[in-house]
């Protein structure tokens, strides 16, 4: 079995964040979103895989991999962001006869994967992760009679059930040749679920199993901070985790402090990450926030927020809450006249004053 990870999305919903990087390389909890994928390919003895990558954002994804113990990965360009059964019609020839497991790069699943690579057998034509979900609109959806799927739509406007499909399949490598056949849809993309769909139509036994624990797709911002907060609950040790630098602080919960980082004249209230190089001083950090590498918080307070690699907040009066700033962002507080806000937005960034 070898695993197909796809990480060329272009990541409109999270814009500005991906207006420079891919989504699957943010960190949550001290990790590339990317890893976490990784692992649970591993964990499921799934050690050949496939990394799908655009030809503008893959060194990030390369960085993000870099020493990945027990994996072999191989990278596959898409050198345009046509849809996810483009993007695995992109990596046939790396594909060949094997059956693969496609997970998308974005989705992050608290149990991993194994029952589903388990759930397939070569009479199959794939087993597909499913999730019941209040609104499954936004979702392929999937229609489910005795777990077998008969029916499956992207995106539905009147959704047929519950069942939203996840983003992780196994598939028989039949699966190949329709993906070579397929016709973009609407939006003008080769739809994965359209694939899947004629895999039934042409009699393929398509088993729907639903994903135990929590699962999660980070397409928005809102998603991402939630996920942070589930990944961050996960740490394994209950009490603090020190291997950087703490002095004259107060440190509680879970909370990990990676070699490197100093924590100074501050209270840390977990669940935290504090990654290498990270420096708070004079400051607050509460509960479901992950400081990136190298980022700085002084003077101020941080919660349930992603700061990411060498971002700053520095001399804030008021408490930054469900915040994400991208590498290198920076809160400071305005010295001199006028007493005002002075802002240098990206595009599409989006803030709000209290
Ligand atoms: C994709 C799939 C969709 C699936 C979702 C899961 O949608 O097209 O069927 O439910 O991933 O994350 P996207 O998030 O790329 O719009």
């Amino acid at each position: 079995m070898k695993g197909l990870i796809l990480a060329a999305g272009r990541g409109t919903r999270l814009r500005p964040l991906t207006h420079t990087r891919p989504k699957p390389v943010i960190r949550l909890a001290g990790k590339p979103i990317i890893r976490y994928a990784v692992e649970n390919l591993i964990n499921a003895d799934v050690n050949e895989i496939g990394v799908v990558v655009s030809p503008d954002t893959q060194e990030d994804i390369r960085q993000a991999l870099k020493n990945c113990l027990n994996a072999k990965i191989t990278y596959i360009v898409q050198e345009q962001a046509l849809g996810i059964a483009h993007a695995v019609g992109a990596a046939r020839a790396w594909l060949g006869q094997s059956p693969f497991v496609l997970y998308l790069g974005d989705n992050l699943f608290q149990k991993g994967v194994r029952p589903f690579v388990e759930a397939f057998h070569p009479d199959l034509g794939a087993v597909i992760a499913l999730v019941r979900v209040p609104d499954p609109r936004q979702f392929g959806v999937a229609v489910l009679e005795k777990g077998r799927i008969v029916q499956l739509l992207e995106k539905p406007k009147e959704p047929p059930s519950d069942l939203a499909v996840a983003g992780v399949y196994v598939f028989s490598p039949v699966v190949l040749d329709i993906i070579a056949n397929l016709n973009p849809s609407a939006r003008g993309e080769y739809e994965i679920t359209d694939a899947i769909q004629a895999l039934i139509d042409q009699g393929s036994t398509v088993l729907g199993r639903e994903v135990d624990g929590w699962w999660k797709d980070t397409g928005r911002p809102d998603d991402l901070l939630d996920a942070n907060r589930l990944l961050l609950v996960e740490q394994k040790s209950p009490t603090p985790v020190v291997q950087g630098k703490v002095e004259e602080s107060k440190i509680t919960g879970r909370v990990v402090i990676e070699e490197g980082a100093v924590v100074r004249h501050s209270t840390v209230l977990g669940p935290v990450h504090i990654a290498s190089g990270a420096l708070i001083e004079g400051a607050y950090i509460g509960p479901f926030t992950s400081v990136g590498p190298n980022a700085k918080v002084r003077q101020a307070e941080v919660e349930f927020s992603i700061l990411e690699d060498s971002a700053v907040v520095e001399d804030v009066p008021l408490r930054l809450h469900e915040c994400i700033l991208g590498v290198g962002a920076r809160v400071t507080r305005r010295s001199g006249l006028p007493k005002a806000h002075k802002l240098v937005l990206g595009d599409l960034s989006s803030l709000e004053l209290a």
